[in-house]
This record gives structure tokens, C-alpha cells and sequence, in this order.
């Protein structure tokens, strides 16, 4: 065994950093897609695996926004422990004098509890680590680096994390364009999950935007991988990533892509602005998915035909104001879908409190800055 061989099976510790109210739908996301010792933890889950699954993580997960390896652990209760922890490390396997480089830090409960700081104190470790044995430095980029390691200070303890997917993943490729209030396509595949909606029946957005809910849901429903529109992830621009490396990154890819049905459930998204609807169709094309558009609004046309799902996220804030009555006017067709199941992102209390029947259950959850509450009905 070659130790390249021996690197690719030994067994990691990774985190799928994940969107605050999100975490138990990936935590089941993980355990479905085969991960190992997936634990449902707040802020985000931890697995083990390969390196090899820490590849497959960033392209399979709908729902994580990162994925970072675990790389070494040790106390730092000083700065001059903290500089000498990570010069301990062999940092020559990620990082060359040709590799960008960004360092990121949170300290909690240390005496170091300065997070510009201890990212500063790192980030000078890796470079004179780098240059004491090349001549030659990394430049840091903060805006798009090729290698991007995160430290977690906690009770004067460090965590060093590397993280695999560069930009985060809720960048899946396909939405070149947007409406207003876009989802991230990560809290999208989220809700969808959430809603525990069975991935064959109809599913509609009557005010899909730019057409996220309706473009994940397809994208679910087909089983085609999120990440397959990636043109990369962060590990392919490490110093490690050879044309072995790169062999098996297209085995996986083609395998993924052989794995998609070519089935998809009926998708219908809708919205009253032909603007954004022309955007949303031009993002589905994109994602090679085929959701029925209309432009039309709820109100007017209420939904009809086969029971199925409603997933929607409504207008809030600015926009809402505008017209105090449409909460009361959308809980009245809300509650006239009879066998229906309704999920609603809603980014203001007024929904659930013009809607006339209870939720089923309810997750709050974080949309950008803003609080949100997904409502889910069963309308009887
Ligand atoms: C918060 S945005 C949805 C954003 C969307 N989830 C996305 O990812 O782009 C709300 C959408 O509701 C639409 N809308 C507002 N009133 C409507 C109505 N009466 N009927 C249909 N759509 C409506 C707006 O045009 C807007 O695109």
C-alpha cells in the first residue's frame, strides 16, 4: 500500500456545517445518503468517513452549506501554543506557495478571544511553515481562496478544520439569476424535507420566484446530485489533487449521473410577475429540470386538480406591508385546500395568525438575517 492508498482509507472526522433550524433534516439527509456516526448536533453534523466521502458529501448533500475535515486538535491556552499547534501539522499536502490561502476563527470560553486574531496567528503559522521549506510564501485571499482552513477555539482548546467545498454549497451552478428574497438552494432542499414530502406526488410554489423550491424539488424527485452543476469544489484546487484525484472525481460524477431517474413528480410553480417567472424558467433550464410554469396568482387562480403538496414561501417584510390583507386573503385559499398538505416559509407572524386552522407542526428556522417559521397544515 502506497501512502497516497493509506491516506485515502484512513478514517476522518467531518462537519457539514448547516443552516440554524436545518439540522435534524440533514442529519437525516446524511444518515440516507450512507455516512457513518451521523449525529444530529446543533449547528451542524458530524460524520465519519474517507476522504473519498468527504467528496461525495459535497456533491450529494442538498441541505449542508459546507463540508470541513477535521485535521488536528490540541490546546491553545496562548498565542505561542496556538502558532506552535498548527506548525505541528504538515500543512505541504494541502498548501504550496502556489495555493491562496483564507483562515476564519471563532473563540468561545478562551483566553485568546480575539477571532481576527487567532485567524492572524494561524494563518502566519501555515506561511512560515510553507516558507521555511519552499522559500516561498502563499498569498491569502479572503475573497475566493483556494484553500480555506476554519479554526474553532473552545475553553482554550483549538479545532482545525480544512474545508472541502470552496464556495458554499448552496452555489450549485444553475441560478444565474435572481428575483427578489431568493432561498438558498440549501434551505430550499431543507424545507422540502421538512415537509416530509414523498418525492412522487404533485408538489406546486403558487409564488415561486425565481423558482428554487420547484427546481430543488425536481432536482430531488429525479435524483440528480446538487453538486453535478459545480464546475468545482474546494478540494480539487488543493496542492494534493492529482490526476489520480481527478480520475476518481469523474468516476464519482459519472456514477451520480447514472444514478438519476429521468422521472420526476408533476411540479407546477407559479407567480403573478412575469418577470421573475421568465428568470425562474431560464434557472430550471440551467438545472436540466422541467417544473410546469404559469404566471398567475394565487388569489385569482387558486390551486386545483390532484391532491398534493403546497411548499411556498410568501412575501414578507417591505412588500407585505404594502398590503396588509394578503395574509387573510392567502389563509382563506390555504385553508379551502381540502386533503392538501401546505408548507409556508414565512418570514412574518401574520401568516400563522390569519390562517385559520393549526399547524401541524412548525420549525423555526433562519432565512439570511431573518427569522422565519416553515408552518406546516394538514387542511382537513
Ligand atoms: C419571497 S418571494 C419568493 C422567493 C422564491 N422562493 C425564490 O427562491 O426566489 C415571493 C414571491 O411571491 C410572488 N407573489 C406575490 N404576490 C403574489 C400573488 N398574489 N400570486 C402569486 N405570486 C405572488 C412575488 O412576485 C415573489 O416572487
Amino acid at each position: 500500500m502506497t501512502s497516497t492508498d493509506t491516506a485515502e482509507t484512513e478514517i476522518l472526522e467531518f462537519h457539514a456545517a448547516t443552516i440554524p433550524g436545518t439540522e435534524k433534516a440533514l442529519c437525516d439527509e446524511l444518515r440516507e445518503l450512507g455516512f457513518a456516526s451521523v449525529r444530529l448536533n446543533r449547528g451542524g453534523i458530524p460524520f465519519r468517513g474517507t476522504w473519498h466521502d468527504g467528496r461525495r458529501a459535497c456533491l450529494q448533500s442538498r441541505i449542508a452549506q459546507r463540508i470541513q475535515v477535521l485535521v488536528n486538535r490540541f490546546p491553545a491556552p496562548t498565542q505561542e501554543a496556538l502558532y506552535a499547534g498548527i506548525r505541528q501539522f504538515d500543512w505541504s499536502r494541502f498548501v504550496s506557495y502556489r495555493q491562496t490561502l483564507a483562515v476564519s476563527a471563532v473563540c468561545h470560553g478562551s483566553a485568546i478571544n480575539h477571532s481576527g486574531f487567532a485567524a492572524l496567528k494561524v494563518k502566519d503559522a501555515i506561511v512560515d511553515q510553507v516558507r521555511e521549506r519552499t522559500q516561498r510564501r502563499p498569498d491569502v485571499d479572503r475573497e475566493d481562496a483556494d484553500v480555506r482552513v476554519f479554526v474553532h477555539l473552545a475553553n482554550d482548546k483549538a479545532a482545525v478544520y480544512l474545508d472541502l467545498s470552496g464556495e458554499p454549497l448552496h452555489r450549485r451552478g444553475y441560478r444565474k439569476t435572481a428575483g427578489e428574497a431568493p432561498l438558498r438552494e440549501t434551505l430550499a432542499a431543507a424545507i422540502l424535507r421538512l415537509s416530509q414530502w414523498d418525492r412522487q406526488s404533485p408538489l406546486i410554489d403558487p409564488m415561486c420566484g425565481s423558482g428554487t423550491l420547484a427546481i430543488e424539488a425536481a432536482m430531488w424527485s429525479a435524483n440528480i446530485a446538487p453538486g453535478l452543476l459545480r464546475e468545482r469544489f474546494g478540494f480539487e484546487r488543493w496542492a494534493d489533487f492529482d490526476d489520480t484525484h481527478a480520475d476518481s472525481m469523474r468516476a464519482l460524477r459519472g456514477r451520480l449521473r447514472s444514478d438519476a431517474s429521468g422521472q420526476c413528480a408533476r411540479i407546477t410553480a407559479s407567480d403573478c410577475d412575469e418577470e421573475v417567472l421568465e428568470l425562474a424558467r431560464t434557472n430550471a433550464r440551467a438545472a436540466g429540470v422541467k417544473p410546469a410554469f404559469k404566471c398567475r396568482s394565487v388569489l385569482d387562480t387558486p390551486p386545483s386538480g390532484d391532491i398534493g403538496t403546497l411548499i411556498t414561501n410568501p412575501p414578507y417584510g417591505v412588500r407585505l406591508d404594502k398590503d396588509p390583507l394578503f395574509s387573510r386573503q392567502l389563509g382563506s385559499v390555504i385553508t379551502r385546500l381540502h386533503g392538501w398538505r401546505a408548507g409556508l416559509l414565512a418570514g412574518s407572524p401574520d401568516y400563522r395568525r390569519d390562517i385559520a386552522c393549526k399547524p401541524r407542526f412548525s420549525v423555526p428556522l433562519k432565512n439570511g438575517d431573518l427569522d422565519c417559521e416553515f408552518l406546516v397544515y394538514d387542511i382537513e
